[in-house]
C-alpha cells in the first residue's frame, strides 16, 4: 500500500435529496491529500429483502431524519476505517460489513456504509488523478451504456395514478450514446405536448416523467407509442418500450389488485395481461413483472418471453448474489438491475454483477427515485461493464447529472468507446 492512499479523515454530514428529504453525504480524505465525496439515494418502492436504510424515526422530517445514520460514520466507522488503504475496496467493504455485524446492515444503516464505500472509491480514483470509471474498469472500461429512460412516471411515484411504475424507452437503433438520449428528447418532448393536447399535461412524478393522467395502464402504452411516432422514430426498431411493472407494490401471494382498473387478477392472469402487452406493443424489457414473492410465477413468465424480452429483476432480486443464483437456477429473470444500496457496499454490489455475469444474465445500474446530483452510478455502469443504465426520466437536474456524465465520458473515450446497443438486453439462453 502507498502511503498516499491511507484513509486519514472520515466525515459525513446530512444533505437533502431530489424529494427534499434528509440523506447522507460523506467525504473520504487521504494522506497524500487526495479527497472522495458521495452522496447516498433512496428508494419509494423498496424490495423486502434489501438491506436497512437507516432513518431516526420520530416527528422531525416525518421520521427520515439520518443524523444517528450520519454519527455512525463520524463515530464507530471513522474510528474503524481510519488508516486502511483507499485503493483496497475490497478490504474496506469487509470490514464495513463486519463492523455492522447483521445480514440486513440494521445496526450502522446500508446508507452509513456506502456513503463511505462510494466515497472511498472516489478518493483512490483521485489519487490516480484518473476518472472513477477508468479506476474501476482500468483500459478496458468503454461500454456506453443503454440508457433506459422514463417518459412517463406512476406506481408509487405518482400517487399510484396508474399501476405500472415506469413507462421508458430504449434506443435499440441508436448508434451511439449521445444519440440515444437525442432521441429519447424528442420523445419525451413530444409526450409532452401530447399530453397537453389532451389537457393532461399535469407536471412531473418523483422521477421526472411526464405525470400518468392516464384511464387505464394500457391507455399510457399507446401514448407512449404515439409519442415515438411523433418523434419521427420506428417504434421497436429505433426505439422500443421498456417497462418497470414494480408487481411487488401491488401484489403479493399471488394476488394483484390493479387500482386504476379496480380488477384483481391472480399471477397467470397478470402474466397473460403482459403477455398481450408483448404482442401489442414493441416492448424490449419488463422490470419485476410479477412479485418478489413469486418466484414460479416469475420463472413462467420468463419460459414464456424471455428468449425476446428482456425479464429484470429489482425488488426480486435486490442486488444480491445470492438471490440471482437461485432465480438463474430456476429460471425466473434473465437480467438483474443493480443498486448498491440495496446492498451497502460497492463490494457486494460488484460481486451480484459478476456473478450474474457468470451464469449468462445481463445487468442494469440503476439510480433510486429520491435521487441527488452524485453520478457514481455511471462510472460504475461504464467502470464494470455492465451495458445498461437507468436514472429516471429526461428532467430535473438529480436525473440530467447521469446523463450528462455519460455523455462526457463518451465525449473522452472518443474512438475508444463502444456503445452497447440492441444486443446487449438480457435473453434466455437458448
Ligand atoms: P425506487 O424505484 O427507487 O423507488 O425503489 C426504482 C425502481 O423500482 O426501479
Ligand atoms: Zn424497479
Amino acid at each position: 500500500m502507498s502511503n498516499e492512499t491511507r484513509i486519514c479523515s472520515i466525515h459525513a454530514r446530512r444533505v437533502w435529496d431530489s424529494r427534499g428529504r434528509p440523506t447522507l453525504e460523506a467525504e473520504v480524505a487521504l494522506s497524500g491529500g487526495a479527497v472522495g465525496r458521495a452522496m447516498v439515494p433512496a428508494g419509494a418502492s423498496k424490495g423486502a429483502r434489501e438491506a436497512l436504510e437507516l432513518r431516526d424515526g420520530g416527528a422531525s422530517f416525518g421520521g427520515l431524519d439520518v443524523r444517528r445514520a450520519v454519527a455512525n460514520v463520524n463515530g464507530e466507522i471513522a474510528r474503524a476505517a481510519i488508516g486502511l488503504a483507499a485503493d483496497e475496496q475490497v478490504a474496506l467493504d469487509e470490514l464495513l460489513i463486519a463492523l455492522d455485524g447483521t445480514s440486513k446492515r440494521e445496526r450502522l444503516g446500508a446508507n452509513a456504509l456506502l456513503a463511505v464505500s462510494m466515497a472511498a472509491a472516489h478518493a483512490a480514483a483521485a489519487a490516480q488523478g484518473i476518472p472513477l470509471y477508468r479506476y474501476l474498469g482500468g483500459d478496458g472500461a468503454t461500454l456506453l451504456p443503454m440508457p433506459q429512460i422514463q417518459i412517463f412516471g406512476g406506481g408509487a411515484h405518482a400517487g399510484r395514478r396508474v399501476d405500472i411504475q415506469d413507462f421508458m424507452v430504449v434506443c435499440p437503433g441508436a448508434g451511439n450514446f449521445a444519440q440515444a438520449l437525442e432521441w429519447t428528447a424528442e420523445v419525451y418532448r413530444h409526450a409532452g405536448e401530447l399530453m397537453a393536447e389532451r389537457g393532461a399535461r399535469l407536471g412531473v412524478a418523483d422521477e421526472g416523467g411526464w405525470w400518468p393522467a392516464f384511464d387505464t395502464n394500457e391507455d399510457a402504452l399507446d401514448a407512449l407509442v404515439a409519442a415515438i411516432e411523433r418523434a419521427g422514430l420506428v417504434p421497436g426498431e429505433q426505439v422500443a418500450i421498456a417497462l418497470d411493472v414494480a408487481a411487488s407494490e401491488f401484489g403479493h401471494g399471488g394476488r394483484y389488485t390493479l387500482g386504476l382498473e379496480r380488477r384483481q387478477l391472480d399471477s397467470d392472469g397478470l402474466i397473460e395481461l403482459l403477455l398481450r402487452w408483448c404482442e401489442k406493443f414493441p416492448i424490449a424489457s419488463i422490470e419485476d413483472p410479477l412479485a418478489e414473492d413469486d418466484g414460479a410465477a416469475f420463472a413462467r413468465f420468463t419460459a414464456a418471453v424471455g428468449h425476446r424480452v428482456q425479464v429484470v429483476g429489482d425488488d426480486f432480486l435486490v442486488s444480491s448474489a445470492e438471490l440471482v443464483a437461485a432465480a438463474a437456477a430456476a429460471g425466473a429473470a434473465n437480467t438483474v438491475l443493480l443498486k448498491p444500496n440495496q446492498r451497502g457496499t460497492l463490494t457486494e454490489t460488484l460481486r451480484c454483477w459478476e456473478a450474474a455475469r457468470a451464469l449468462g444474465f445481463a445487468g442494469i445500474v440503476s439510480a433510486r427515485s429520491g435521487e441527488t446530483e452524485d453520478d457514481t452510478i455511471v462510472h460504475l455502469a461504464i467502470g464494470w461493464q455492465v451495458g445498461q443504465l437507468k436514472v429516471g426520466s429526461f428532467a430535473r437536474s438529480e436525473r440530467m447529472a447521469k446523463w450528462n456524465e455519460a455523455l462526457r465520458i463518451e465525449e473522452r473515450l472518443g474512438e475508444r468507446g463502444r456503445f452497447a446497443g440492441a444486443g446487449v438486453f438480457g435473453r434466455n439462453a437458448t
